[in-house]
């Protein structure tokens, strides 16, 4: 299967990212927990060169605890400050100002030194679509927001959300798409929705997935669908085939209907339902 995937409207958002970059103290990148440096489009060291940098490995509810924890201790290998949390749960938000505060503890000693007492640490907010930069958005700004409007310092045109005393966040994230030329990265990135399922067949997804999942999670189609099937020794098509069934998804003449149940799988997975998994090893 070859991937062939064209981004949209790209040149246009990272030009407009680039100008916003220039406003901004700290870049906040949202990564998917289960599919980390999949979803981390490289162009973003370049564009946030020298700010400070802050990785939130969102929807780490849907990952694999143990490897979400190996994941952060990987980004703090590499410089960043990391967190992980569901960001539609405004209880995983607390720690985040604090975090920001200290990426940028020495920004704020140097503005100090100048003389630049309580400049609030301005934020922004990037990754690639349907990460959850919205939803982080809304649920962060929630407790107190507060819109900071015009005013010296503040670019026209742009809006800020006040954050408690001391933080400002862009209220519109920057939206980079994903960059691939593995196979395997597209792969993941279609799995978890990042990239349309339009321009792949969702059976043939489905068929490369379940190949993951018989090496990674192998009960978890057993588990979920009551399907009684031997599932490390069966075809995949009939494994797809046996789901179909169970979840009586059939064409005209009773014949299974895989995509379908394609549709469902990849359904259950990225709500969640099929089990918290993580697609992605670390790097050796
Ligand atoms: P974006 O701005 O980066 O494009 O992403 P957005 O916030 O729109 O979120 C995309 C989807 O991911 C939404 O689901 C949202 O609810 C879900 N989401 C965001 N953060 C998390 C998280 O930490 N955990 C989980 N489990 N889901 C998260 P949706 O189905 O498209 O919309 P909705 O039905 O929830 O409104």
């Amino acid at each position: 299967m070859n991937i062939q995937w064209y981004p949209g409207h790209m040149t246009k958002a990272k030009r407009m990212m680039q100008e916003d970059i220039k406003l901004i103290d700290i870049v906040i990148e949202l990564l998917d927990a289960r599919a980390p440096l999949s979803s981390k489009n490289p162009d973003i060291d370049n564009l946030a060169a020298n700010k400070s940098r802050m990785v939130i490995l969102n929807k780490a509810d849907m990952a694999d605890a143990r490897k979400t924890a190996k994941w952060e201790e990987y980004f703090k290998a590499k410089g960043f400050f990391v967190l992980s949390m569901d960001s539609r749960k405004n209880s995983g938000m607390k720690p985040v100002s604090d975090t920001i505060r200290e990426a940028c503890k020495e920004k704020i000693a140097r503005d100090r030194k100048r003389g630049i007492i309580n400049r609030p640490i301005r934020a922004m907010i990037v990754g690639i679509p349907n990460v959850g930069k919205s939803t982080f958005i809304n649920s962060y700004a929630k407790k107190s927001c507060t819109k900071v409007g015009n005013k010296p310092g503040v670019t026209k045109g742009k809006q800020w959300i006040r954050i408690g005393k001391d933080v400002e966040l862009l209220d519109t994230p920057g939206i980079l798409w994903p960059k691939f030329d593995d196979q395997e990265v597209g792969l993941r990135l279609a799995y978890i929705g990042s990239i349309n399922d339009e321009i792949l067949t969702k059976s043939e997804l489905a068929l490369k997935f379940i190949d993951f999942l018989k090496i990674n999670y192998c009960n978890a189609l057993t588990d979920r669908y009551n399907i009684d099937i031997d599932i490390q020794n069966s075809e995949n098509f009939e494994i797809l085939k046996q789901i179909a069934v169970a979840r009586l998804c059939l064409l005209k003449g009773n014949e299974p209907d895989l995509d379908k149940a394609a549709a469902i799988l990849f359904d259950d997975f990225r709500s969640g339902r099929l089990g918290r998994m993580t697609l992605e090893e670390i790097p050796e």
